[in-house]
This record gives C-alpha cells, structure tokens and sequence, in this order.
C-alpha cells in the first residue's frame, strides 16, 4: 500500500526512481511524484494517475541530481489529486518526504503545527511529517537527529525516505509498521518497499527492522534505533537471489495472465525438493526446530487476509482430516477481538503473499503474546512476516505483480495440504501407503493444471457470452467452498462484477430468489461423494432458469445435459480438487476484465499489498 523509493549515489536519481516506482504500482497506483536535488534547489514533480503520466510530466522538468525520493501512492487521508500526491514538503520547500503508512495522530500534531504558524497545503497524515521535521531541524541543525526526534513523536505505522534541500548529501529513511529494504551498491545506495525495486542498482541487501532508520550518504551507511536515542545498529546484509526481469511481461499481454499460464511451473516450484515420496510425506527445512511442539499441537488458527484467507478453508479441512488437529481459519483483522483459547499448545498458522499485511501480521503478534507457536506461508522472501514467524515456509513461486493473485493462491492452497500431511505423518495419524498415495497426487498437479489451461480459449468465448451480467453466484462444497469463494473475489476485483461465493446448499437458504435469467452460477461439481447432492443444486438452478457454468470432472459427460456449459477438470484426490477448479475461474475473471476494457493488472481502488488496518 504506497510504494516509496530514495536513491542517493553517483548516478542520475530520476531514471531509477521512475523504475522503481514503475515496478511498485501494484502497490497504489492513484498518483505518483518524485523530488530529486539538483544543486541548491529541490524539484518536485507529482502526477494524478500513473506512474507513466509522472514520467511524461518529468520530460518538461530539469530533474537531473544524484539524490531523489519518490513515491506511488494508494490514497487513505485526502483524494487522489496532485495537491495529496507525495512527495509532500515543508513550509519552505526544504524538506520532502514519501512515505508508506498512517500517521494515527496527525491531527494534534498538525494542530499544534498549525499554531506555531505552519501552513498546510494538503489533506494527508504524511505532511505532518515534513512540519515536523522542519520544527525540529530549526533547532537542531542536525538533519538525521532531527528526523529521529520527529519520528518519536508519530503513532500509527510508517516507512518513510526524506531529503533536504539545506542538507543535500543526506538521505534519510526509517520503517515502523511498513516495509523497508536498503540497497547497498558501490558508494550508491538505494531504499525502497519493495525489493523489486532496489534490483535494477544492487542485489545486495539489508532488510530493515521496525525502529530502524537508515542515514545515507553517498559514500556510507548507518542504521540506528530511532527509538532509543539513536545507537548505531548491525544489520546482516544478504543477496537477492531473483533478477528484476522475473517482473517481467515475457510476451503476455498482462501480467494476470502471465501467472495464471505459469502454475504448472509455480506449483512444481512450491514442491521441489520438498516431497519425500519414498516416506509419504513433506519436509519443509524451516520447521524442523519445532517438531516436537508440533507433535502436541491441540489446536490450530489460520489467520489471513483476502485471497489467502479463502486458501485457509482448505487448510482448515486438510488439516483436520489428515492430522486430526482442530483447526480454525480466522480473518487476520478479528483474531485479536476474540477471547480465543489460542495458547502454548496451540499453532497460529500465518498466510500471505506479501508477507506485509498489517492485518496478519497483528494477528501472529497476538498470538505470540499469548503463547502459540507461529507459523507462516509466506512468498515473499526477507517480508515482516517470514521474519516474525517462529517457522516458515516459503512459496517459491517468484514475484507475483499482478494485483489480484493466482499462482500464489494455488501454491498456498497445496502447502496447506502438504503441511496437513506433514503433520498427519508426524502424529501417526496417516500411514506411510496413505501418505505416498497423497504424494503421488500431488505430483501429477502441474500436468493437470496444464491441461485445464487448454481450455483457455472455450473460457474467453463464455466470457464474451456473459460479459454484460452484472450479477455471479461462485458455488461449491466443502474444500470447494474455498474456490467459489476465490472465484467470486476474482470477479469482484478483476471483471468488477457483483458476485457472490457460498456453499451450493446454502443457496437454497435464501439467494436464491435472486435466480433469474441473467444471473450466471458457476458450480463446481466434480464426481466424488458429493456429486449427486450438487447435481441436484445444479437442476434446482436449471429449474429457476438461471445460466449454470458447471466445472466437472473429466469423463463425467452427464452435466452437459443440465449445465448452459461444462469445464472440465482433471481427476484427483477431493482434497486438491480446489486448486484445479480455482484454474477456470481466475481465466474467466481474467477474460470478463478484458472483454469489460478494465485495467486487469491494476484495478480500481486496490492495492496488492495492505499494510494498513
Ligand atoms: C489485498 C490484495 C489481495 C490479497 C490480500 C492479502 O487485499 O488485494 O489480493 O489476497 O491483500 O494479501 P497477502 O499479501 O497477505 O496475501
């Protein structure tokens, strides 16, 4: 949420601020700016919309220096105009800042700003932050001292890169709450959200801790605790592994569909080396320390957010069936609210891509205080998240941009189950057969998903059919509440169609009497024990004369007599049946989105990564 950058070195700023921010959009993408020194003075270029309007813009601007910040913005205080777009500055046009976050208790400190002659031009939390500083920095005359003593002052969450103009060989940047990583090249450094950002100059890194705060200057770096009077801190360096072109397009026309293609790889990926096949079961390096709490588990919350709670109803169900552990999928933001019995015995069990959502990320923190293992599956390498948790497990699947997810889904929805079975393993609860039987499966994922693919083109025909429908039902059972669930976010966030996910027999609870002709339900109905049951709801559809998109198993020819149309998907263990049939729903969205001219990769009013509550 909010993307922020800052540069300082030999090199020109601008270019590489415009690359860094271009590959943090999927952050926030209403307005854009940058601030860069070039000799005496400071200019500030800022742009409503994308971050390509800001590079058109900064043509007409003298922007040349070797020290700039810049920003890409997902509006919380103040609408998305030029005026709210940061860098936001000072009274004297000294100090600019960008910044990620929320300052909680922006208005008494504006107020108290505002009294001692300060003037405000804009709506945000962010341009306290600069009055601050300019406040202290009269009295100070110490730039990072002055940043320090204004930063103790803020509530709320923040990562923040600020220049000034009287101080010119000085890049300040500090993280409380929001994601910061400091790239260290050959007398250049270069900070930013995200580390996509920082790989066009260096991949050697520093990911920076709640309370740290960076002073850069061209030649040298020190990380001190802004809290704590500023002691200087050790921080290990590491090497990004990735390039900056995993972020690339590759010949797709979006980067939704890039990923969606790439699950075969992606779900390879999540598995490599990890499947023992021989023993029936999962190794996963980062939770060996803790087997033997593990072995006494009595209870287990997967806490997440968006996409990755919907995963969670898998992981719920796998690890109930398999391990025998009660296990309890929590939305993130309400874990804290509940007088739980989360204790010693018990694991929270953390999902997200990002590994930065401020929701999830309060939800492992309560469970720590409360005693609990915690764990995490986790794609982003180096986040908050996989640095928290007691043990990770991470994805493997490589940078995903596009805003709405998908082969982070599916890799997510299978680590449920193969820690499900990890765990069923460790307690006895699944025989060496058994569990080579379920290793086999998941084995042959990545063919079937290769082979759902081949459908795309009969997909991108229904979505021309039903792209003016307003109005989806997502239906499914049990580990397919999971996918109706996904499915209906996905043509929320993609094709912005009302569409609603639920149990095909609650259906029959009240929705619908929303069934008319124009409503499509799309059903997933594959031929295990349940079939017969939701072949009915199918007919009941039919019968109330509602268009039905049936995803069924393959072979099962009967539905074609019933449904306005059929998918077909693979046969596999009812288990996995989910990360199959989420397949043809993400190409539907990714189709209704391009038939409907939405900006598939970047939808309205979103960001990829919510780092505020
Ligand atoms: C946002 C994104 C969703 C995502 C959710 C959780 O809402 O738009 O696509 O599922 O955050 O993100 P996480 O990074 O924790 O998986």
């Amino acid at each position: 949420m909010c993307g922020i950058i800052g540069y300082i070195g030999k090199r020109d700023a601008l270019p590489i601020l415009l690359e860094g921010l271009r590959c943090m959009e999927y952050r926030g993408y209403d307005s854009a700016g940058v601030a860069v020194i070039s000799k005496n003075a400071v200019t500030c270029v800022r742009a409503k919309g994308r971050v390509a309007l800001l590079k058109e813009k900064c043509l007409t601007e003298t922007l040349e220096g070797a020290v700039g910040i810049g920003h890409t913005r997902w509006a919380t205080h103040g609408e998305p105009n030029e005026r709210n777009a940061h860098p936001q500055r000072d009274c004297m046009g000294d100090v600019f800042i960008a910044h990620n976050g929320i300052i909680e208790n922006h208005q008494p400190l504006k107020d108290h700003l505002i009294k001692k002659g300060h003037k405000f031009l804009s709506e945000t939390d962010t341009e306290v932050i600069s009055h601050l500083i300019e406040e202290y920095d009269k009295k100070e005359k110490d730039f990072p001292k002055a940043v320090r003593l204004a930063l103790k002052d803020f509530h709320g969450a923040f990562g923040i890169v600020v220049l000034s103009r009287k101080h010119p060989g000085v890049l300040v940047a500090a993280r409380f709450g929001s994601p910061l990583i400091l790239g260290i090249g050959k007398e250049e450094y270069v900070v930013a959200s995200d580390a996509n950002a920082v790989l066009p100059v260096t991949n050697r890194v520093i990911y920076l801790n709640d309370g740290d705060m960076a002073t850069l200057s061209g030649s040298a770096y020190e990380i001190s605790d802004f809290r704590n009077g500023g002691g200087t801190q050790k921080r290990k360096k590491t090497t990004i592994e990735w390039t900056s072109s995993a972020a690339e397009l590759g010949g797709y026309p979006h980067f939704m569909l890039k990923e969606i293609m790439g699950q075969p790889q992606s779900l390879r990926d999540t598995m490599r080396g990890r499947l023992l096949s021989h023993e029936g079961t999962v190794k996963f390096g980062g939770l060996e320390p803790f087997e033997k709490r593990m072995r006494a588990l009595q209870h287990i919350t997967l806490a997440a957010m968006g996409t990755a709670s919907f995963t969670c109803l898998i992981g719920e169900y796998a690890i109930e069936e398999l391990a025998g552990i009660p296990a309890k999928r929590e939305i993130g933001s309400e874990f804290a609210f509940r007088s739980s019995t989360v204790n010693a015995e018990s694991a929270l069990l953390a999902v997200s891509q990002s590994g930065e959502t401020a929701d999830t990320l309060n939800a492992i923190r309560e469970a720590k205080r409360r005693g609990a293992l915690t764990l995490g599956i986790v794609n982003v390498v180096g986040s908050t998240m996989a640095r928290e948790v007691d043990g990770g497990i991470y994805n493997h699947v490589g940078p995903e941009i596009a805003v709405a997810s998908t082969k982070a889904t599916t890799s997510q929805a299978l680590l449920q189950i193969m820690l499900a079975l990890y765990l069923g393993r460790l307690r006895g609860m699944v025989s060496r057969s058994e569990g080579q039987a379920i290793v086999a499966e998941m084995q042959r994922l990545p063919k079937h998903v290769e082979k759902i693919l081949k459908s795309k083109e009969r997909i991108k025909v229904l979505a021309k059919k039903y792209k003016k429908c307003e109005d989806f039902f997502l239906l499914g059972r049990k580990y397919n509440v999971s996918a109706a669930l996904e499915g209906a976010l996905k043509l929320k966030e993609c094709a912005y169609a009302h569409a609603e996910g639920c149990s095909t027999t609650e259906l029959k609870h009240g929705p619908i009497s929303l069934i008319v002709p124009n409503l499509p339900s799309i059903v997933v109905v594959p031929r295990d024990a349940l079939y017969e049951k939701n072949k009915s709801s199918v007919e009941e559809l039919k019968a109330r004369k509602g268009p039905v998109i049936a995803i069924t198993t393959e072979g099962n020819k009967e539905l074609e007599k019933i449904a306005d149309a059929v998918l077909y998907i693979p046969k596999t263990l009812e288990m996995l049946t989910p990360i199959l049939a989420i397949i043809p729903m993400q190409l539907l969205a990714y189709y209704l989105a391009v038939e409907r001219g939405n900006d598939v990769d970047k939808p309205r009013n979103l960001a990829k990564s919510v780092t505020v509550e």
